[in-house]
């Protein structure tokens, strides 16, 4: 699976695909377009981690690093790839670039289990 992440610098290509995502997973609690530009264009000089398979984005992975703060924004894999092990890779990933963060927020819904677990999954 690590094989399939792609570190890409934040630009507006993908945004069309980004959003169809965002509605798959999210449905009617979808960010609307232009916050997902915003979060995009927010990357620009940096890299934003995906999880592309032939041609084909599986993740959306939003992250705003804060000096020695992370904010989790905005986290969903592809519906028929869930628990396939991708959310836990880019977790990791992130949580792994970020040494010097000493504290991570985050909002979940409290019957969100699988998202929940994750978490707790990653301490
Ligand atoms: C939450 C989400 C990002 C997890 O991504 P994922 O790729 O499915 O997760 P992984 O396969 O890497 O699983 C990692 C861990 O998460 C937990 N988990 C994932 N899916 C789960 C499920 N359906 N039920 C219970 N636990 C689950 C498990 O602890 C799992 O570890 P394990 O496989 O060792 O048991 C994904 O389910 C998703 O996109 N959900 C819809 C959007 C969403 O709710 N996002 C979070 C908003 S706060």
């Amino acid at each position: 699976m690590k094989n399939l992440m792609l570190k890409r610098k934040g630009d507006l290509s993908a945004l069309k695909e980004v959003y169809a995502l965002e509605n798959m997973i999210f449905k009617k609690e979808s960010w609307i377009i232009d916050m997902l530009k915003i979060e995009l264009l927010f990357y620009n000089n940096s890299e934003i981690p995906i999880i592309e398979q032939n041609g084909l984005i599986l993740s959306l992975p939003f992250f705003r690093k804060l000096l020695i703060e992370c904010h989790i924004l905005n986290l969903g894999v592809f519906s028929i790839r869930q628990k396939d092990g991708i959310g836990g890779i880019l977790l990791k990933d992130f949580l792994d670039d970020f040494k010097s963060i000493s504290s991570v927020f985050l909002e979940v819904k409290k019957d969100n289990f699988s998202a929940i677990n994750l978490y707790k999954n990653m301490g």
